[in-house]
């Protein structure tokens, strides 16, 4: 057997072609045993098998803003459909909130953490630029033994977070694998500009992603589209490199949302519309064989059009933004909660999630609810 050495070039001694041949024999034998293993092992299928979510304390009504900026109750319930939303207490950061979101699902279905392989964290408003919020999750629910990383995708991040750890698990390496959206929406929002700070409120949701057992229910299929002309509609301009925190990008309130609600109202209705039909036409379904429709929660406007284009009546669709306001990366989480107490969210439910947020990004997701 040759030892390691340079790359075989050019003509072969007759002791490096025998060498060479033991060489390309062990080599064909090694791919074909795994060839054939790949070709015999089935494909592996992810499943949400817990769930928890966390909402701070707080609570911000439409009475207080009503004291803050020139809106009205009225305006604000009939225009976005929200009557509340919680906020943090100063010194509460997103990864704070990932980890009660983890403790609450822990409550409901208890394993040990250590076996955990992978956490991936959906948010814009991490605590710090860096270290990741994923980091920051991990030394404080101590576990050893683990690898992650945070998704960045507006209000989609709980959903491209979410298909990023499906795949993790597809791969048939990872058995184990959190998946958490939080956002701290309070952070950058702007307590003057009432086209903003009316629609966001804080919150947290992390999901359990297993392998599913054979035959068995799970996350069948998604869609998801990122358009960067979007960018100028929904953003948060300061702190980054382009415009790092100085005196001036403070003055001119750079680190809070800067949002045109009319473009990104409409802009949402169409895509939502557009990854939900993609997906179902996809998989050759309908609005009518959906039994729970889970949209982010931005305006209820924005859900409610787009489950009337769909055909699907209102009560196969979750609507909690009235409770909890638009929470960017943990809405998702949150609304499947609200689902199951409802009662309105089964095992074997075919749901579909849908999301629009910043970037501008989309998608869509189909999946059979397996607890
Ligand atoms: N209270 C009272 N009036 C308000 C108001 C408030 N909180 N916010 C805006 N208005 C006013 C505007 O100043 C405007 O007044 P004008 O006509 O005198 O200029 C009027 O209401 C209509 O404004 P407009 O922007 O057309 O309202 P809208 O019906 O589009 O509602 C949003 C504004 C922001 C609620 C809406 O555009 C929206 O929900 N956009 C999408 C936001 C979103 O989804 N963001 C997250 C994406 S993931």
């Amino acid at each position: 057997m040759r030892g390691a050495g340079p790359p075989l070039k050019g003509r072969l001694s007759p002791q490096e072609v025998i060498g060479l041949d033991i060489l390309i024999l062990i080599v064909e034998n090694t791919h074909f045993s795994s060839f054939r293993e790949l070709s015999l092992t089935k494909p592996v299928r992810a499943k949400i098998s817990a769930l928890g979510t966390y909402l701070p304390p707080r609570v911000l009504t439409n009475a207080d803003l009503e004291k803050m900026v020139d809106t009205t109750n009225e305006w604000i319930m009939e225009r976005v459909g929200i009557r509340e939303r919680h906020i943090v207490d100063k010194g509460v950061a997103a990864s704070d909130l990932a980890v009660a979101a983890v403790k609450k699902l822990l409550e409901s279905h208890p394993f040990d953490l250590q076996e955990v392989d992978l956490i991936v964290v959906g948010t814009v408003t991490p605590d710090m630029m860096y270290p990741s919020t994923a980091c920051l999750v991990q030394h404080k629910l101590g576990i050893e033994d683990t690898w992650g990383f945070d998704v960045s995708a507006g209000c989609s991040g709980f959903l491209y977070a979410l298909n990023t750890g499906v795949k993790f698990v597809e791969s048939g390496q990872y058995k184990k694998v959190l998946v958490i959206g939080s956002d701290v929406n309070s952070s950058m929002t702007d307590y003057t500009d009432r086209a903003v700070c009316i629609i966001f409120g804080d919150g947290a949701g992390a999901v359990l992603l297993e392998p599913a057992e054979e035959g068995e229910l799970g996350i069948l299929d998604h869609v998801a589209q990122i358009e960067g002309m979007g960018g100028q509609y929904l953003f948060m301009p300061g702190g980054g490199s382009l415009h790092p925190a100085t005196h001036e990008t403070v003055d001119q309130k750079m680190h809070c949302i800067h949002q045109d609600g009319k473009n990104v109202f409409k802009y949402a209705v169409k895509k939502m519309v557009e990854m939900t039909e993609r997906i179902l036409e996809k998989n050759k379904l309908t609005g009518k064989d959906i039994d729970c429709f889970i949209a982010h929660q931005a305006n209820r406007r924005i859900i409610t059009a787009t489950a009337e284009r769909l055909g699907m009546p209102l009560e196969k669709v979750i609507i909690n933004i009235d409770r909890y306001g638009n929470t960017t990366a943990g809405t998702i989480p949150i609304a499947m909660q609200t689902a199951l107490e409802e009662g309105r969210l089964k095992k074997g439910d075919r749901v579909l999630v849908a999301t629009v947020g910043a970037g501008f990004t989309s998608g869509a997701t189909l999946l059979r609810w397996a607890f």
